[in-house]
C-alpha cells in the first residue's frame, strides 16, 4: 500500500480556540499549515464554554488582583511566571478577539459587560449571553478560514513522528474510509483538548478522549500534574452537561433538601461564588450526608427564579433551554437539579510559556507546541478559575502560534517514510483482527464507574488502589476485544476502540498520581490526608508510562513569585 505524505512547516491538531488562533497565525506569516481535527472546527469543545472569558480592565479591578485570583484559586500550585503572563496579556486579547467580530454582551453604556464568577475579587468575566465559547470560536475560525488554512476536518491524528528529541510530523487517518497519511511538517502543535470522558458524569463532549495525551505519553514523554482533574459545581442533574457558573454569577442560590443555602457553612463570605472545588464539594457532602434531593436524591437546587423572566432570558438562554430538554424544568418559574460533573483537566502536556512541549523537567522537544486544555503550562495549578480556560486557549494558542513562526525556519524537515506509519497501521489492524469476547462500550462504562467512585471528587488511598487495579485489569481485557464493524467506512467503532485505548493510558496517571499525593490540594482531596502540604508537596507530578503501560513518578519546581503561600479561604 502506498501512504500519501503531504508537507508541510507547521500541523496543528486540534480546531478549538487555541488551534484556530496558532494556525491563523502561521497562515498570516505566510507558513505552509494544516489543521488536522476528528470534528467539524465548529464542533470542538471549545464552543461548549459557556459563561465568560476573564480580563481585567475595569476601574474596580487590576492585572495585580486577577494574578493573585488565579493563583489563590489553583492552591499555589500555578507557576507564577506563567499567570503573570496570562494576566498582563488578558485585556489584549480581549479586545484583539473583539476586533476579530466576536460580538460580547454590552453595559448600557456600550462597553464589555462583566459578570462575577467564582474565586474573583471582581466582576471579570467578559461574555456574550452564555454562549462565550461559541461567539469566540466562530470568531476565530472564521477568521483562520478567511486567512486561508487549510482544514482536514474528520480526520483522526493516531500518531506522532517522533525520533531523537523531535517531532516532525503526524500520522492521521480519514474517518471517512479509514485511508492514513502522513502529515511530514517540521513543526507540530498539540492543542487536542481534555479528557473528562473517563468520568461517568462529565461536562464534556464525547470526543474529549484525551487522545494527544496518551499519543505523547507513549512516546515516553512526560504528562504533568494529572490528578488534578476538576468537578464543576453545576452539571444537570442525571447527565452532567454543563450549566453555566453564570448561573450562579447572576446570582444563583444553592438550596439542599432542607431549604437551606449551605454555602453558609462551606464559605460564608464568598457563599455559591468560591472556587469551584469547594463548591463541588459542598454539593457532594450535602448529598452524602443525606440532603440531596430530586428522585434519586443524588442533586441539589439551583434557584435563579428571584433574577426573573428579562434578566434570564437576556443573559442565561442557552441554561434555561438545557434544563427545559432535559429535565422539563423551567428556571425562570422553579429551581433546577444540579450537581458536580467532571469538566476539565489541569493537568496535561508539560510546556513552558512559549509553548514548546517538555521532555523532561530540563529539556525541551524540538519541533513540537501544544497550547489549551491538553497543555499543562501550568497557569491553573490545582484548581482553574472559572472564565480562566477560555481565556488561556485564545491567549497561548495565538502566542504559541506566534512561537511556531518565529522557530519554523530554524528547523530542518526530517523528511519522513512511510516505515513512519507502521506503529498506527498495527495498531489499527491488531483491533480489526481481534475477535475476543469483550466489547468497548463495556470497558469504558467500568472505567468510567471506577474513576468516579474511587478516584472522583473525593480520594483516599484505599479507593485510589481500586482504580488503579481496575485500570490494570481493564488494560489485560483490552487485548480481548471484539468490534463487530470490520469496515472501513466511517467506523466509528474503530474509533472508540483507539480513544478508549487513550481513555486507559491517561486515566492510569491520574490515579498513580494521585495516590502519590498524600495531602489535598485544590481539586485533589484526599480524605486521609486532608490539608495542604506545602513541605513535601509543593511541587509538580511529572508522570511517565513505559511500553507495558507502567507510570514512573518524577516531580518538578514550581515557579514562585510575589504572591506568597497563605491558607485558602472563601
Ligand atoms: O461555568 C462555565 O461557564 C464554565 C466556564 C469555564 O469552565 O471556564
Amino acid at each position: 500500500m502506498s501512504i500519501p505524505i503531504y508537507t508541510y512547516d507547521a500541523i496543528v491538531v486540534g480546531a478549538g480556540l487555541a488551534g484556530c488562533a496558532a494556525a491563523r497565525e502561521l497562515q498570516n506569516a505566510g507558513k505552509k499549515v494544516a489543521v488536522i481535527t476528528k470534528l467539524h472546527p465548529l464542533r470542538s469543545h471549545s464552543g461548549a464554554a459557556q459563561g465568560g472569558i476573564n480580563a481585567a480592565f475595569s476601574d474596580e479591578d487590576s492585572i495585580e488582583l486577577h494574578e493573585f485570583d488565579t493563583v489563590k484559586g489553583s492552591d499555589y500550585l500555578a507557576d507564577q511566571d506563567a499567570v503573570e503572563f496570562m494576566c498582563k496579556n488578558a485585556p489584549e486579547t480581549i479586545r484583539w478577539a473583539e476586533r476579530m467580530g466576536a460580538a460580547f454582551s454590552r453595559t448600557p453604556d456600550g462597553k464589555i459587560a462583566q459578570r462575577p464568577f467564582g474565586g474573583q475579587s471582581s466582576p471579570r468575566a467578559c461574555y456574550a449571553k452564555d454562549r462565550t465559547g461559541l461567539t469566540l470560536l466562530q470568531t476565530i475560525y472564521e477568521q483562520a478560514h478567511r486567512a486561508g488554512v487549510k482544514f482536514w476536518d474528520e480526520w483522526y491524528a493516531a500518531d506522532i513522528i517522533y525520533k531523537d528529541g523531535k517531532v516532525s510530523g503526524v500520522i492521521a487517518f480519514n474517518i471517512r474510509d479509514m485511508k492514513i497519511a502522513i502529515f511530514n511538517a517540521k513543526s507540530v502543535m498539540f492543542a487536542t483538548g481534555g479528557y473528562a470522558r473517563s468520568y461517568k458524569i462529565n461536562s464534556n463532549a464525547h470526543a474529549n478522549t484525551g487522545d494527544g495525551l496518551s499519543i505523547v505519553a507513549r512516546h515516553g514523554l512526560p504528562l504533568e500534574d494529572m490528578e488534578f482533574v476538576q468537578f464543576h459545581p453545576s452539571g444537570l442533574s442525571g447527565n452532567g452537561v454543563l450549566i453555566s457558573e453564570a448561573a450562579r454569577g447572576e446570582g444563583g442560590r444553592l438550596f439542599n433538601s432542607e431549604g437551606e443555602r449551605f454555602m453558609e457553612k462551606y464559605a460564608p463570605n464568598a457563599m455559591e461564588l468560591a472556587s469551584r472545588d469547594v463548591v463541588a464539594r459542598a454539593i457532594l457532602n450535602e448529598i452524602r450526608e443525606g440532603r440531596g434531593v430530586g428522585p434519586r436524591k443524588d442533586a441539589v437546587y439551583i434557584d435563579v427564579t428571584h433574577l426573573g423572566k428579562d434578566l434570564i432570558m437576556e443573559r442565561l438562554p442557552e441554561l434555561r433551554d438545557l434544563a427545559i430538554t432535559f429535565l422539563g424544568l423551567d428556571m425562570i418559574k422553579e429551581p433546577i437539579l444540579i450537581s458536580a460533573t467532571a469538566h476539565y483537566s489541569m493537568g496535561g502536556i508539560p510546556v513552558n510559556i512559549a509553548g514548546n512541549v517538555r521532555k523532561n523537567n530540563d529539556e525541551l522537544v524540538e519541533g513540537f507546541y501544544a497550547a489549551g486544555e491538553c497543555s499543562c503550562v501550568s497557569v491553573h495549578g490545582a484548581n482553574r478559575l472559572g472564565a480562566n480556560s477560555v481565556l488561556e486557549a485564545l491567549l497561548f494558542g495565538r502566542y504559541v502560534g506566534k512561537t511556531m513562526v518565529k522557530e519554523v525556519d530554524d528547523i530542518k524537515l526530517r523528511v519522513a517514510t512511510e516505515d513512519d506509519a507502521k506503529t498506527a497501521l498495527e495498531e489499527i489492524d491488531a483491533i480489526l483482527a481481534n475477535n475476543g469476547s469483550e466489547t468497548i462500550p463495556n470497558l469504558r462504562d467500568e472505567l468510567q464507574t471506577t474513576m468516579t467512585d474511587n478516584a472522583g471528587a473525593f480520594r483516599t488511598k484505599q479507593t485510589l488502589e481500586i482504580a488503579i487495579a481496575k485500570v490494570k485489569e481493564l488494560r489485560t481485557r483490552f487485548k480481548n476485544i471484539r468490534i463487530k464493524d470490520k469496515s472501513k467506512v466511517f467506523n466509528t467503532e474503530l474509533q472508540e476502540a483507539l480513544e478508549f485505548g487513550h481513555m486507559l493510558d491517561y486515566s492510569a496517571f491520574i490515579v498513580e498520581s494521585a495516590i502519590a499525593r498524600n495531602e489535598s490540594r485544590g481539586a485533589h482531596f484526599r480524605e486521609d490526608f486532608d490539608t495542604r502540604n506545602d513541605e513535601e508537596f509543593l511541587k509538580h507530578t511529572m508522570g511517565y508510562m513505559n511500553e507495558d503501560g507502567e507510570i514512573t513518578l518524577d516531580y518538578m519546581d514550581v515557579v514562585l513569585g510575589k504572591h506568597e503561600l497563605k491558607a485558602r479561604t472563601y
